[in-house]
């Protein structure tokens, strides 16, 4: 396959071979969340495995419970040549290539070919389906006869007998053919939904023309005929209409009404490539310096959005998108962990979509806790249209023989609290409240009601448990206490408590409401309380080493390099119950955990596993994790944990595996459909991963860590509804590591704000504020000076005026007006006025290499260190005219690291105001408060002023200081897990 950045190509050598047919029809499957049509070719093959498949069209299989039925095939076209019908395993493929134009959504194909009676003939085809119009499927074939002078029939059908794997789901209700149109109206045989689909065939370029419609039962079919002339060129279009009984009362008639009215083909194009631009413009990723990895993320993300449903808040993604037959359709936590947090942070409202299937599903999730046994709401592991349990119980063994019991369905329990997690991920990107209040808040109550009622009261413990589960691992079914689910529920009743304080809050009658509808009364909550206190998270206390389940470090310990090369799941070498019995992990269980309640998730800054512990567990468990050929949701997370311990080459592998999975086939499995997952993982891995976006209090903010030959990296989000772009770039001087002695932060740079720092001008902004107020007849003292520390001129301005309305005019001239007054004053700076210590730690910092910036919000500040006569020490500015956002927003601190070429993580920021404070944490730097610690003691190191500072001893109090902390949070946590 040769590849552009926007154009997935496979050329004549991997052309027709039928061991890679039904790979490729997955690699070019097109979509529009409303469908999915593989790419299997017009012609048809035997053993071929075309598909479309429409998101809610679900009917009753053996086994699977339900699944999405393949819907009649609109691709049917067969082209006959003097008698020949043309096919790519007969005659001879002089030349051929098929590509997929990401950019477009469009899938072509060239060929030339040689009949098996001498004739060649030119094909070039070409297919959509509209993202402007989801109802509306197009594909056009032109033909050029090269030496034949004859007759050629067309014949264009709907075929409505597509089965899944051998199982025909339909009955046929109604067909129709008249003039240039087809059309067919069948029914699902035991849910009752109806499809309606309805074709027209368009030839342009040939003057006589006999077509005729065909009633073969089932098979509605034009059959077309013409001569054509050596050199001449014939254009075929076939524009499809398709309603289902979902979204149409009548859809056999909506098709064919739509089909009366549809503009020319031209004009059809052109919408859906609008459409897809329109998506680009704030879904494209670009990645410079490995024109694969580019290709690759935009394919991802092309299946990523071709399959998310756009008008429809009932149906969501399956496992295998819209592309092929495994997993039957249905929905798992790959949804709501995987693809969901791309959404939320790129097209909200679809995000939303998806979530709102969850709420619709709600009354299957309390019929499942109900028949369980349970209180609340239980969701299904693997979900369809109703939202109840569609796990199959049992499927076939391995090679088909016997049966294999499977549990997913009854005890693979954290999907409930996965589907709380991605509310609340929405809620928090997204600022959506309304959502929230009628949506999200009743999901992460009820289904907190359902934990309430599952856990288990260990009296000879004391403690929690919940027993009987499976993990994200699924090499290990029925095991008790797996930490993934347990800390998760612990972390899923903090947020109930939260979402329900708020609700009480924004909305008492709602709430009122819901406490009655889910019995949410004292003594539950109560229970709640003690489970979150009690809930028993194995964990040991001294090393930070969590148990992935109780019992785990007792099962045989594995080396997987033993088993290398392999082709096959650990599983599939060891068996089920040999892969049980040992430790060897299908995928990321507690590096799940590590990632999930990751530092900085949710825009709160706060603490929730530290790097000591992440580097722990991980020495531990990715070496026994299957990477190669467990679960395909492991690679992705892997990657983003290993950008975060500064492990970029490890990364890159995991990345790769994800990212090539479907185009490359690295699993061998994509015949079986697109790993919807992954899609959105991989997003994930360059977006939280390569560009190390933390999402802070005041929007995300990106710490990179490109792989080495990663030049540039390009991407947007929209945070609360506002745009951000991120265009990042590699350091010159690489963001490695650099070598320090053991113990001691690896420090590269020191920024410094200039106001109560380098300086004292406090004293002058004082006196320039106090003629403007005393002009103004504002009130104003040294205490209310006090409280202007670290705020820009303008908020200062605001706060000086109490609530007084002014113009903006006004305002802008008494900035102007205090300016004055200050810059008359700063005039009179002189190296005298350096605060005691700055010279001599400038000079230090200066001899051993750490780079200097200032970072201060002061508009002024360049005059100001050229007359305190330092300049020369100091390598960057960041200044009032750097950034537009002022501190706590941590953007001064981030450009000033940037024009010093340093990664956050190797900067130190001196700050003497809690804003500057504020916005060093916030952009991932060390902190250093010079003041009380009223005020600094966010701080990682808190000091009364620079006098008598020196580097070493500063580094070494700052180095002790950090890993003090790292140990006391991580104990409280421990202490708290095990309380
Ligand atoms: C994985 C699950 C996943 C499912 C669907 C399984 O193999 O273990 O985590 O949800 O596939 O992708």
């Amino acid at each position: 396959m040769y590849d552009t950045d926007w154009t997935v190509i496979e050329t004549a050598e991997s052309t027709f071979n039928s061991t890679q047919l039904h790979h490729k029809e997955t690699v070019f499957t097109l979509g529009n969340g409303y469908l999915g049509t593989r790419g299997a070719f017009e012609e048809g093959y035997p053993g071929a495995c075309p598909a479309t498949l429409i998101n809610g069209i679900y009917d009753d299989a053996p086994l699977v419970t339900t699944e999405l039925a393949n819907c009649p095939d609109w691709l049917a076209l067969v082209i006959m040549i003097g008698g020949d019908r043309f096919r790519l395993d007969q005659g001879d493929v002089l030349s051929y290539q098929r590509s997929l134009d990401l950019r477009r959504g469009i899938l072509n194909r060239w060929v030339r070919w040689r009949s098996p009676a001498g004739h060649i003939i030119e094909l070039t085809f070409e297919r959509f389906v509209s993202l402007a119009d989801q109802h509306v499927l197009a594909l056009r074939c032109q033909i050029t006869s090269v030496n034949y002078a004859g007759a050629i029939e067309i014949h264009t059908s709907l075929n409505g007998y597509p089965d899944n794997q051998g199982l025909m789901h339909w009955e046929s209700l109604n067909q129709m053919g008249r003039g240039y149109a087809i059309g067919l109206h069948v029914r699902s045989r035991h849910s009752k939904h109806e499809v309606g689909m309805a074709a027209q065939l368009s030839v342009v370029g040939v003057e006589q023309l006999e077509t005729r419609a065909i009633a073969f039962q089932g098979f509605p079919t034009l059959v077309t005929q013409f001569e054509m002339q050596v050199g001449q060129s014939v254009t075929l279009e076939k524009l499809v209409t398709v309603f289902t009984s979902r979204d149409n009362r009548v859809p056999f008639d909506a098709a064919l009404d739509k089909l009366n009215h549809l503009p020319g083909y031209a004009i059809l194009l052109a919408s859906h490539i609008t459409a897809w631009a329109k998506v680009w413009e704030i879904n494209d990723v670009v990645i410079e310096g490995d024109p694969t990895a580019q290709l690759a993320i935009r394919y991802n993300l092309f299946q990523l959005l071709s399959a998310a449903p756009r008008h429809d808040d009932r149906v969501s993604i399956p496992a295998k998108t819209l592309s092929g037959f495994a997993y039957r359709g249905h929905i798992f936590w790959d949804t709501e962990i995987f693809l969901l947090p791309c959404l939320n942070l790129t097209q909200p409202a679809l995000a939303r979509n998806l979530l709102t299937y969850r709420y619709h599903s709600l009354p299957g999730a309390r019929r499942k806790a109900q028949t369980q046994g349970y209180e609340g709401a239980m969701y299904a592991w693997e979900s369809a249209e109703t939202g109840d349990e569609v796990t199959p119980t049992w499927v076939p063994g391995p090679d088909g023989k016997g049966l294999v019991r499977i549990w997913c369905g009854d005890i693979e329990l954290h999907i409930n609290t996965d589907i709380a997690y991605a509310i609340w991920h929405y809620w928090h990107v997204t600022g959506d409240d309304a959502w929230m209040r009628m949506y999200g808040a009743e999901i992460i109550l009820d289904t907190a009601v359902f934990w309430g009622s599952r856990a288990e009261w260990n009296p000879s413990h004391q403690r929690f448990e919940i027993r009987n589960v499976i993990g994200p691992d699924e090499y290990h079914e029925q095991v008790d206490n797996n930490a993934f689910t347990n800390r998760m529920v612990q972390w899923h009743l903090q947020i109930a408590f939260e979402t329900l304080e708020w609700l009480r809050q924004v909305d008492p009658a709602h709430a009122a409401t819901l406490e009655q509808q889910l019995d949410l009364t004292g003594d539950r909550l109560q229970h709640w309380r003690d489970m979150i206190r009690h809930l028993w998270v194995p964990t040991d206390l001294v090393t930070g080493l969590i148990e992935q389940f109780e019992g785990f470090f007792a099962r045989e310990d594995i080396d997987l390099a033993e088993y290398e090369p392999r082709t096959r799941s650990m599983q599939a070498i060891l068996g089920i119950e040999g892969a049980k019995e040992r430790q060897v992990l299908k995928q990321a269980d507690v590096i799940m955990l590590l990632y999930m309640l990751r530092d900085g998730v949710f825009g709160d800054g706060a603490v929730h596993y530290d790097r000591q512990i992440l580097q722990t567990n991980w020495d531990y468990y990715v070496p026994r994790t299957d990477h190669t050929y467990g679960s395909s949701l492991g690679p992705p997370v892997h990657a983003i944990l290993a950008c975060e311990m500064g492990k970029p080459d490890e990364a890159y592998e995991h990345f790769m595996r994800s990212v090539l999975v479907d185009l490359a086939d690295v699993r061998g499995n994509a015949a079986e459909g697109i790993h919807a997952a992954s899609t959105g993982g991989v997003w994930q891995a360059v977006v939280f991963g390569f560009g190390g976006v933390r999402l802070t209090k005041s929007g995300p903010v990106a710490t990179p860590h490109l792989p080495t030959h990663w030049t540039r990296l390009h991407f947007k989000l929209i945070w609360q509804g506002q745009p951000y772009e991120f265009d990042l770039r590699p350091a010159r001087v690489p963001f490695t590591v650099p070598n320090t002695q053991p113990g001691r932060l690896p420090i590269q740079g020191v920024i410094f704000d200039l106001d109560g720092v380098l300086t004292d001008t406090s004293e002058f902004h004082y006196l320039g504020w106090k003629r403007l107020a005393d002009e103004e007849n504002l009130p104003f003292d040294r205490t209310a000076n006090e409280a202007l520390r670290g705020v820009s001129r303008r908020d200062s301005l605001l706060r000086l005026l109490n609530g007084r309305s002014v113009s903006e005019d006004e305002l802008q001239e008494m900035m102007t007006r205090k300016n004055q007054y200050y810059l008359e004053l700063i005039r009179t700076i002189t190296p005298d006025h350096l605060l005691p210590g700055v010279n001599q730690l400038l000079t230090e910092l200066n001899a051993v290499g750490i780079r200097v910036a200032l970072g201060s919000a002061s508009k002024n500040a360049r005059e100001v260190i050229e007359r305190l006569g330092i300049a020369h020490h100091i390598q960057a500015i960041a200044d009032g005219y750097s950034v537009a956002k002022s501190k706590p927003a941590p953007d001064v601190f981030l450009y000033a690291a940037q024009q010093l070429d340093l990664a956050p993580g190797h900067c130190i920021v001196v700050e003497d105001a809690a804003s500057g404070i504020e916005a060093a944490l916030s952009a991932g730097m060390w902190a250093i408060g010079l003041g009380p610690n009223e005020r600094v003691g966010k701080a990682h190191l808190v000091l009364p002023n620079l006098t008598d500072v020196h580097w070493e001893m500063l580094l070494q109090q700052l180095s002790d200081a950090v890993r003090r902390t790292a140990i006391e949070l991580s104990l409280q946590q421990l202490v708290q897990n095990r309380r």
